[in-house]
């Protein structure tokens, strides 16, 4: 969570060049921002509570070449102007930019008031500049005073800190993603790439456990541990400025749905060894384990039921953040599948870090290139979704299933059958997704929007489909939605059906079939308006969204409309579905 921005070079424009590259991270929290400019005066500060979308960059430092600033999602301390970042050292040389949590801040805090030092805000993150500052009194330059203090803070954590006498940015990274970028005119220092994309493609990746210094000319990475140097390789990224911008769209989040017209075969498009080699792994291994978060977890529910059908293969599921006991499972001969759209999540980092002190291979199922994940894993499969900027997350979704059908596929020997059947899924996703199809979701939505309680169901990998559908319709909407396996309304949840309560069905043309419109018909009888998603019509459906049949992939195409019809609702109620309450893109704390 958090965004962090900055830039030091030849450029002069430094203020507005981090505070509209920090409006392409905003999707990491946006609550608050602020800036820090170095100018002749010194360093120059400005923060605020909102968005940072509504900043005008030409505002900021406009005489200055080195500036760094940051978008906020609370944690420690309210929404504020005092608690937004940067924050200043005592004697207003240092400011920092943070994103994660020093663990020990209380302590810290404690210690530096016995000293002296007067606390602005209610951060954990005040303690940083002061820190800093504390380790430069006792005489080391600034890059090293980051270092040590670096060596005092516990947590998980990434530091953007700038030095106004020396004019030094300097960052350091345990946990929290940081980037470099390259350019011709100086270097660009991030918590994500969009941040500097049309500055330039070049990066260097800090890894965990490492600073980074520059003066605007030069950089140097070193070890925290050890102050050792660390050389750095140039990687040239893919993605374009072009993917990472809304276009015509009105917001991300639609704009992403409709991506979905390539984006299934460009995750198919994987080299095939590379598939068999992981259906092999999957095949030997003692257990192989599916862990994700949120949607990239309902990912690997849905893959639980395309190991079955397809390939009649066990796997075991769980979410990330419930995996630590699961340790009790694991040997060396074990398989964590880990699935991330944005390579960042804490708790899938943690259930990593479990699989590994047991010697397992983990094999990662990733968005982004380079992430925190991806790097700490033994083998990576990209689902080359291009950057996903909204909340929610809807083309990263499509691209695991499709990725982890595929090995399904592969495991049976039938990678070709796989391949094809996923490639001409996106070709029915690219024909169903014309606007006729989004008008008819858009009149759905307006017939149900001033309901609070929206309750949909499915069978087999409709289930994760419909849990899934829920927390789209959640995020974005505001609206309460729950998701059920069809056959479990009867056990509870059916007691909450009132005369009229919308009520949606994932329907397949599959061995469930007639079950789940059993399960529809028991809603209706009580009074719900029944919505079918399904490839054929059935008599019990108030209204019918027609999907295209497509087999093993099914899932995969009925979730779309579901995304649709969750930002159709948070459009209609009046909400912003790129940037829900409360929510960040990148959960980078446990
Ligand atoms: C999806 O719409 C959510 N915003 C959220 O559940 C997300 O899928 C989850 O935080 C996991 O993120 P990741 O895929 O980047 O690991």
């Amino acid at each position: 969570m958090c965004g962090i921005f900055g830039y030091t070079g030849k450029r002069d424009d430094a203020g507005s060049v981090v505070i509209d590259g920090l409006k392409n991270l905003e999707y990491r929290g946006y609550d608050s921002w602020g800036v820090a400019c170095r100018e002749e005066k010194g360093i120059l500060v400005a923060k605020d509570i909102g968005k940072i979308s509504a900043v005008e960059s030409r505002e900021f430092g406009h005489t200055c070449c080195l500036a760094l600033a940051h978008t906020r999602w609370a944690t420690h301390g309210g929404v504020t102007p005092a608690n937004a970042h940067p924050h200043l050292s005592r004697d207003r040389t240092i400011a920092v930019a943070h994103n994660g949590i020093i663990e020990n801040h209380e302590a810290l805090r404690k210690e530096l008031m016995q000293k002296g030092y007067v606390f602005l805000s209610q951060t954990d993150s005040e303690v940083i500049p002061h820190c800093i500052e504390e380790e430069m009194c006792a005489g080391y330059p600034f890059a090293e005073a980051v270092r040590r203090a670096c060596l005092r803070f516990h947590g998980r954590y990434a530091i953007l800190a700038m030095h106004e006498p020396t004019g030094m940015l300097v960052g350091a990274r345990t946990g929290s993603p940081l980037i470099v970028g390259v350019g011709d005119d100086g270097y660009y220092v991030a918590s994500d790439i969009p941040a500097f994309l049309e500055h330039t493609r070049t990066v260097q990746y800090i890894d965990d456990g490492e600073t980074v210094e520059t003066d605007g000319a030069s950089i140097v990475f070193r070890d925290i541990a050890t102050g050792q140097e660390r050389q750095k390789r140039e990687v040239r990224i893919t993605w374009t400025v072009e993917q990472a911008q809304k276009g015509e769209f009105p917001h991300f989040m639609l704009k992403e749905i409709m991506d979905q017209k390539e984006s299934i075969a460009r995750a198919v498009n994987q080299d095939e060894d590379a598939i068999r080699r992981v259906a092999e792994a999957i095949r030997s291994a003692k257990g192989t384990f599916l862990v994700g978060c949120g949607t990239a977890h309902k990912a690997c529910m849905a893959a639980e039921y395309f190991f079955s059908v397809v390939s009649e293969h066990h796997v075991n599921v769980c979410s990330a953040g419930e995996f630590k006991l699961y340790h009790h499972f694991l040997a060396p001969e074990s398989l964590l599948i880990v699935v991330s759209q944005s390579g960042e999540t804490a708790d899938v980092l943690e259930a990593m870090n479990i699989a590994k002190s047991k010697g397992s291979k983990v094999l990662a199922i990733v968005n982004v290139e380079g992430s925190s994940i991806s790097r700490a894993a033994d083998y990576t499969l990209l689902i080359n979704a291009g950057p996903e900027r909204a909340v929610a997350s809807t083309k990263g979704l499509t691209g695991q299933m499709s990725v982890l059908l595929l090995i399904a596929y592969a495991l049976k020997h039938a990678l070709h059958e796989g391949k094809t059947l996923l490639l001409e899924t996106g070709a029915l996703i690219n024909d169903m997704l014309n606007p006729r199809y989004v008008d008819r979701i858009s009149a759905i939505a307006s017939r149900i929007k001033s309901h609070e309680d929206l309750y949909i169901i499915g069978k087999s990998w409709h289930y994760p489909m419909a849990l899934e559908s829920a927390i789209k319709i959640q995020e974005v909407s505001y609206v309460h939605a729950e998701g059920f396996a069809g056959g479990e309304l009867k056990h509870g949840p059916i007691a909450l059906i009132e005369q009229g309560t919308p009520c949606i069905a994932l329907v397949g043309n599959d061995e469930v079939t007639a079950d789940i419109i059993n399960n529809a018909t028991e809603l209706k009888a009580r009074g719900a308006l029944v919505i079918g998603i399904a490839p054929e019509r059935h008599a019990i459906f108030d209204e019918w969204l027609k999907t295209p049949d497509a087999a093993a992939a099914q899932p995969i195409v009925s979730i779309i409309p579901m995304q649709i019809l969750a930002y159709e609702l948070a459009v209609q109620r009046g909400k912003d579905p790129d940037m829900p309450r409360n929510l960040a893109k990148s959960v980078t704390v446990k």
